[in-house]
C-alpha cells in the first residue's frame, strides 16, 4: 500500500494577511500556552500544559484512562473552550482564527460514530465539502486506496468490519487535506494485526509531510511510533521528551550472568552489589542505572569480587528497560 498523499499550496488571502506568523518552515505547528480547562462541575482536566509539536513529527501524548488526553486533544482542535491560555496551529489562534486552524486539522476522533447508511465514498466526501473545500475526486481516490478502502467506496457503512469504520474516519478526517492529524486512541480496542496496519498508515502519513498527534494509553505503541512522548498524568503534562533520550536517561540496565554452576542463594561475598538469583540458580542479574555512568555502572567491581569468589560467568548479555518500567516508575514517583 502506497500513500500519494500531497498538499496543494493552501494559504487563502487570510492566510497571507499574515498575523505573526513567520517562516512557516521552521515554526512549531502547534503552540500550547499555559491551558488550563475546568469543567462546569469545577473538576480540573487541565493544568497548565505547554507544549509545542514541530512539523513532520509522531508526537505521542501517553496518559492512563482519565489524564485528560482527550481533553486536550479537543482544545487544540478547537471543539472545546480552554478556561484559560491559547493555542495556535501553523501560526493561527484556535479561538480568534478559529476556521483557518481548524482548516489545517485532521481529527480522528476516539469513539466510532458513522452514519449507518451512508456510503463511504459519500460521507469521505461530504467531509471535505465541511471545511469549504472544492471537490477533489482524485485526492479522495488517493485516500481510500491508501487506506485500502477503494474495493469498499460504494458499501454502506453498516456493512463494514469495526477495523475497515476505522479506516474509514481517518479517511473522513483525511479529506480536506490537513497538515496535521489528531488520532485519539487510534487502536483502542483494535486487534494486533490491525494496530499494525495503523501504524502503518501513520507512518506513511508522516513521510508525506503530515504531524502527527497521536494519544494513547498503549506504552507499546508510543515506544514503536513516537518521536516525541508527552506524559500526561492528572491533567498535568509530566514530562515531553524525544523517545530516544527518554529511553536512555530514564532507563535502568540489567546485566544478567549466565553461571557455569547453579547457585542457592546470593554469595555473601557479593551482597554490596544489586543482584537477584534467576533461572533457578543459574544467572545473577544485576540492575544498573544508566544516568549514572559517571559513577562508574559498578560492572567493574562486581565482575573483580565474582572473580574472587570463584564463580564462573559462561555468558552474559544486557538489556534496557523498557518504555513501560520507566512509565510504571514514573507513574509511581508522581502519584
Ligand atoms: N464534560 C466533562 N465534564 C466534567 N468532567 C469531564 C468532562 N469530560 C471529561 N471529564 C473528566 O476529565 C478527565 C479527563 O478526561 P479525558 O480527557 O476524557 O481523559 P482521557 O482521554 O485521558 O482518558 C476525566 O476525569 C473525565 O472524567
Ligand atoms: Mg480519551
Amino acid at each position: 500500500m502506497t500513500l500519494t498523499f500531497t498538499h496543494p499550496p493552501t494559504a487563502t488571502p487570510e492566510d497571507s494577511a499574515a498575523h505573526e506568523r513567520t517562516d512557516p518552515g521552521c515554526s512549531p505547528m502547534i503552540q500550547v500556552e499555559q491551558l488550563d480547562k475546568v469543567f462546569e462541575g469545577g473538576f480540573q482536566a487541565l493544568k497548565n500544559v505547554s507544549l509545542e509539536i514541530q512539523r513532520g513529527e509522531i508526537f505521542a501524548l501517553l496518559g492512563p484512562n482519565g489524564a485528560g488526553k482527550t481533553t486536550l486533544i479537543s482544545v487544540i482542535c478547537g471543539l472545546a473552550r480552554a478556561s484559560s491560555g491559547r493555542v495556535k496551529v501553523d501560526g493561527h489562534d484556535t479561538v480568534a482564527d478559529y476556521r483557518q486552524a481548524r482548516a489545517m486539522i485532521g481529527l480522528v476522533p476516539q469513539e466510532l460514530t458513522n452514519e449507518a447508511f451512508t456510503t463511504v465514498w459519500d460521507t469521505v466526501s461530504f467531509s471535505r465539502g465541511l471545511f469549504g473545500k472544492p471537490k477533489n475526486p482524485a485526492h479522495i481516490e488517493n485516500v481510500l486506496r491508501a487506506l485500502t478502502l477503494w474495493e469498499k467506496r460504494n458499501n454502506r457503512l453498516l456493512t463494514l468490519s469495526g477495523g475497515m469504520k476505522r479506516r474509514v474516519l481517518i479517511a473522513k478526517a483525511l479529506a480536506h487535506e490537513p497538515k496535521v492529524l489528531f488520532l485519539d486512541e487510534p487502536t483502542a480496542g483494535v486487534d494486533v494485526e490491525l494496530r499494525r496496519e495503523m501504524w502503518e498508515v501513520v507512518r506513511q502519513l508522516r513521510d508525506q509531510g503530515v504531524t502527527i498527534i497521536l494519544t494513547t494509553h498503549y506504552i507499546e505503541e508510543a515506544e514503536e511510533m513516537a518521536d516525541r512522548i508527552g506524559v500526561i498524568l492528572r491533567g498535568e503534562l509530566v514530562l515531553v521528551k524525544e523517545k530516544a533520550a527518554l529511553m536512555r536517561q530514564l532507563g535502568r540496565k540489567e546485566l544478567t550472568l549466565h553461571l557455569d554452576h547453579a547457585l542457592e542463594q546470593v554469595p555473601a561475598a557479593l551482597a554490596g552489589h544489586d543482584l537477584a538469583l534467576t533461572e533457578e540458580g543459574h544467572a545473577l542479574v544485576y540492575t544498573y542505572d544508566v544516568t549514572r555512568q559517571e559513577q562508574g555502572t559498578g560492572i567493574a567491581g562486581l565482575l573483580a569480587d565474582l572473580e574472587a569468589t570463584g564463580i564462573r560467568v559462561k555468558d552474559l548479555h544486557t538489556r534496557q528497560s523498557s518504555l513501560e518500567e520507566i512509565f510504571v516508575n514514573l507513574v509511581r514517583e508522581k502519584t
